[in-house]
């Protein structure tokens, strides 16, 4: 039941910012959740017995690392510890904390050094699936294994008889099973990014998931892969979301029953098993349509359902404490996604111009960006930020604000705000049929997507593509809010 003077600043502070959760009991009564993780090298074997060893980076040496689990609206403590050669951060992926807990190297804090710990301090504000990762070297060190889920849970959680999570991670081994150099490949940074050739569910290349028939499951789905789009098919299954990136949605079927998450994004589902006993239901993933495979399989245990009727529809999640923006009084902004490859070469298919100024790799690549790949509104902020760097945008604290994203480029871009969720209020001028809450939203080749959202937490805040390779070679940004 110890509250350290530190933390008890920290909540006081996202008190004042009208982001501490309603709680049901108040902040002194819950006790400091504390965790320590240690950023190193280990050994881990992905794709299972007889296949051989990878040698990773890892929190606590575990891919994924540990799993951060708390009850919404207790304070959390987190010891990172640096056992890397090399600076590092940790950046909780869609929680909206205070600016100083954001993990980005020079903007937010110093960079860890070797040898070094920094302590993050937060109440996270909303119950949902999060995840972490550092957000310093990104490509190599999400790359190399550096990712965990991070999950609120719901003071009053819906009714489901398991609650699964499968943390989805792409690799590019090589034969021996070694992670395969070549992080920030100019050419393919200037297409789809690093896709990887492995993939594993919480760490493991898995065959089967077992179920048994009449439960009900909730399933978190993170997408923690440096490059690759997910399309997600449970065959025999009709999946219901129920909350994108950790912000409950009212529930409803996917398109076709597939979910599509870009790296960094979240879902979470209820699915019933309503399948046979002793049978299997493929999980495929099609989103790049000539290289679908199966991720795993639902395999059904042979003993008959217990439950005599379906259960009812899935309930909703309970609502997070969102602010809503109020589109009338918003101030709107254009993001033009510009830069990369003219056509896909690699997976997406399509055709090549050749009348572009810029070349990478000798091939053709749109506009002049001084050795960037990626632009936004003209701007190319490189690496893993630089803190002289100026705001693409700068907001007057609670402020309403509307951002068209443009995409020009040829390219899918996932892109993620910090320390807010956003409304995504319509795709191509067509307004959402749907409430949708997310931090990371997928922009299409071509297409525009307007997100709406209220400038309420103060700082300095990375604005990105989540293709690492892209983030990295130009396409991020800050907006700051004053
Ligand atoms: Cu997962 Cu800058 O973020
Ligand atoms: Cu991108």
């Amino acid at each position: 039941m110890r509250v350290s003077r530190r933390a008890l600043i920290v909540g006081a502070g996202a008190t004042a910012l009208g982001l501490a959760a309603p709680l049901r009991h108040s902040f002194a009564d819950s006790a400091i959740k504390e965790y320590r993780l240690a950023a190193k090298l280990a050994v881990a074997n992905l794709t299972g017995e007889g296949h051989p060893d990878t040698t990773v980076w890892a929190y606590d040496g575990t891919v994924p690392g540990t799993e951060l689990r708390i009850r919404h609206g207790d304070p959390l403590r987190i010891v990172v510890n640096n056992k890397l050669g090399e600076d590092t951060t940790v950046h909780w992926h869609g929680i909206r904390l205070p600016n100083p807990m954001d993990g980005v190297p020079g903007l937010t804090q110093r960079p860890i050094r070797p040898g070094k710990s920094f302590t993050y301090e937060f109440t996270p504000p909303d119950a949902g699936t999060f995840w972490y990762h550092p957000h310093a070297d990104t490509l190599q060190q999400l790359g190399r294994g550096l990712a965990g889920a991070f999950i609120v849970e719901e003071r009053e959680p819906v009714v489901v008889d398991r609650d699964l999570l499968w943390f989805v991670e792409d690799w590019r081994l090589d034969d021996s099973g070694r992670i395969a150099p070549g992080f920030g490949n100019r050419m393919e940074a200037g297409m789809s990014g690093r896709i990887g050739n492995t993939i594993t569910i919480n760490g493991r290349v898995l065959d089967r998931v077992a179920v048994k028939a009449g439960e009900r499951v909730r399933l978190r789905v993170v997408n923690a892969a440096l490059a690759r789009i997910v399309g997600l098919r449970f065959e025999g299954h009709r999946p219901v979301v129920i909350s994108h990136d950790g912000q409950p949605c009212e529930p409803y079927l996917s398109e076709g029953g597939r979910l599509v998450l870009g790296p960094a994004m979240r879902a979470d589902l209820i699915i019933d098993m309503d399948g046979k006993p002793g049978q299997t239901y493929r999980v495929i993933d099609d989103f790049y349509r000539d290289l679908a495979y199966k991720l795993v399989d639902l395999a059904y245990g042979p003993e008959r359902s217990t439950r005599d009727h379906p259960p009812s529809a899935p309930p909703g999640l309970p609502a997070n404490p969102l602010p809503e923006p109020d589109l009338t009084a918003a101030e709107r902004h254009e993001i033009v996604l510009q830069g990369g490859m003219m056509g896909g070469m690699g997976m997406m298919g399509g055709g090549m111009g050749m009348t572009s100024r810029g070349m990478i790799g000798g091939m053709p690549m749109m506009g002049d960006m001084g050795g960037a790949a990626w632009a936004m509104n003209g701007m190319s902020m490189t690496g893993d930020g630089q803190p002289e760097m100026k705001p693409l945008i700068a907001l007057k604290r609670r402020q309403c604000c509307v951002l068209a994203l443009r995409n020009e480029t040829a390219w899918w871009h996932p892109m993620h705000l910090h320390g807010h969720s956003f409304r995504v209020i319509s795709r191509n001028g067509r307004p959402n049929p749907r409430r949708e809450w997310r931090d990371t939203v997928l922009v299409p080749p071509r297409e525009t997507v307007e997100i709406a959202f209220v400038a309420d937490n103060p700082g300095d805040w990375m604005f990105h593509c989540h293709v690492t390779d892209h983030q990295e070679s130009g396409m991020m940004s800050i907006i700051r809010i004053a």
